[in-house]
């Protein structure tokens, strides 16, 4: 029944959802690295996990990875999407009278025959309930369940060849959307519609929907990061502030522009600029190698040199992917090291309350010998007036 290799298109599966060649590549990296882990399989209860390892976009399912093989454990709702999206995969499917922790309890015995020594099985720690590892424990006695915690997570940092070009879709989708807004900021419009058409707009180019739910800001309220839009009208404010993105083939684009208008103050533009100019800093310090947290690093000394300091509330960015905040992050405090094929955001940030905020946000991949901007809508202080 149905698919016999990954890729296949179908019911289930737009152009991107079915760009699936690189699967056994990801399979083959997990296995290997469970024998580096002294493990005898992983099961897989994330549902992005399982998405990037399988393709499977369906919920409550899991995966039991071990090193001869991969089995999905789902329940009839997803037999016909499992057979086109993984119909490669052994699958087992739950009757309805039976529990997915049932299901599984009864998979891992079947599957992880037990040998002369026991049998060591990695679970998903922060994905996983108490009470279904207890259960799991009580049950299957021939096992050990060891606490594991980000091992696909670490794979899916280095993005392959497809993902890397959905994202540049993904992107490329936000910033046409973004384009075709801008006339329809008249003083009578409110956040919320603004956050509405933007959403419309990249649905109708192609998108799955938004990476996250848009901000959208006008004057003060842009001084608060995880703005919510409400029925504020723009009227005469001097500055918007939107921070937006598209998800395409599951993968996230995170974009944000800050605009302003002759009213703006002295103090935004020279702000603006000292931000601009931390980000070209951060970009500029990225490439293979280099510590995250030295990028962070890059751009808060400018906005520091500029008097700007304790106004940069937050980190300078983070991994993006199957989820819109992703490892690795661009902190202070990341210990983690960039590598070609990551992709992160980069978007310093300052913030007044009661006056403005300021935010520039693009997405760069890191490559061979240093990285590339994947977005490409200008941000020059003069590029971005609205209503001149
Ligand atoms: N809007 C979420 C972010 O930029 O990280
Ligand atoms: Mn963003
Ligand atoms: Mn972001």
């Amino acid at each position: 029944m149905g698919a016999d290799r990954p890729g296949a298109r179908g019911a289930f599966g737009s152009r991107w959802k079915n760009l699936m060649s690189e699967l056994p590549d990801r399979l083959a990296r997990l296995t290997d690295s469970l024998g580096e882990l002294g493990l005898d399989a992983l099961l897989v209860t994330d549902e992005i996990n399982v998405r990037y390892l399988s393709g499977f976009t369906g919920d409550s399912s899991y995966l039991l990875v071990t090193a001869r093989e991969t089995a999905i454990l789902s329940d009839g709702r997803y037999e016909a999407q499992i057979a086109e999206q993984c119909g490669y995969l052994p699958c087992f499917v739950r009757p309805p009278s039976e529990s997915l922790s049932d299901l599984t309890e009864r998979v891992l015995n079947e599957l992880i025959a037990p040998g002369d020594t026991r049998r060591k099985v990695g679970l998903e720690a922060e994905h996983l309930s108490m009470s279904a590892y207890q259960l799991f424990a009580e049950r299957c006695g021939e096992i050990d369940f060891v606490a594991t915690s980000g091992i696909v997570e670490s794979l899916r940092m280095v993005k392959d060849p497809q993902e890397i070009e959905v994202t540049r879709h993904a992107v490329r989708l936000a910033e046409r959307a973004f384009e075709s807004l801008l006339p329809m900021l008249t003083p009578g419009c409110s956040e919320r519609q603004v956050a509405h058409e933007l959403e419309a707009k990249m649905r109708l180019l192609g998108a799955e929907g938004c990476s996250f739910a848009p901000i959208v800001a006008f004057g003060a309220a842009g001084a608060l990061p995880h703005y919510e839009p409400t029925d504020r009208l723009l009227e005469d404010a001097p500055t918007i502030l939107i921070d937006w993105g598209a998800k395409l083939g599951g993968y996230a684009s995170d974009l944000t522009r800050t605009l302003h208008r002759n009213s703006a103050s002295a103090e935004f533009r020279r702000c603006y600029e000292a931000v601009l100019e931390s980000q070209l800093a951060a970009i500029e310090a990225i490439g293979p190698g280099v510590a995250a947290s030295d990028v962070d690093r890059a751009a808060r000394a400018v906005l520091q040199g500029a008097g700007l300091g304790a106004a940069f509330k937050h980190g300078l960015g983070h991994g993006v992917g199957l989820q819109i905040h992703e490892s690795p992050r661009l902190s202070s405090s990341s210990d983690e090291t960039l590598a070609a094929g990551m992709i992160v955001t980069v978007e310093p940030g300052v913030y007044f309350d009661g006056d403005f905020g300021i935010r520039i946000e693009d997405d760069v991949l890191v490559t061979d010998s240093g990285c590339e901007v994947l977005s490409r809508l200008p941000k020059g202080l003069d590029d971005c007036r609205f209503m001149l």
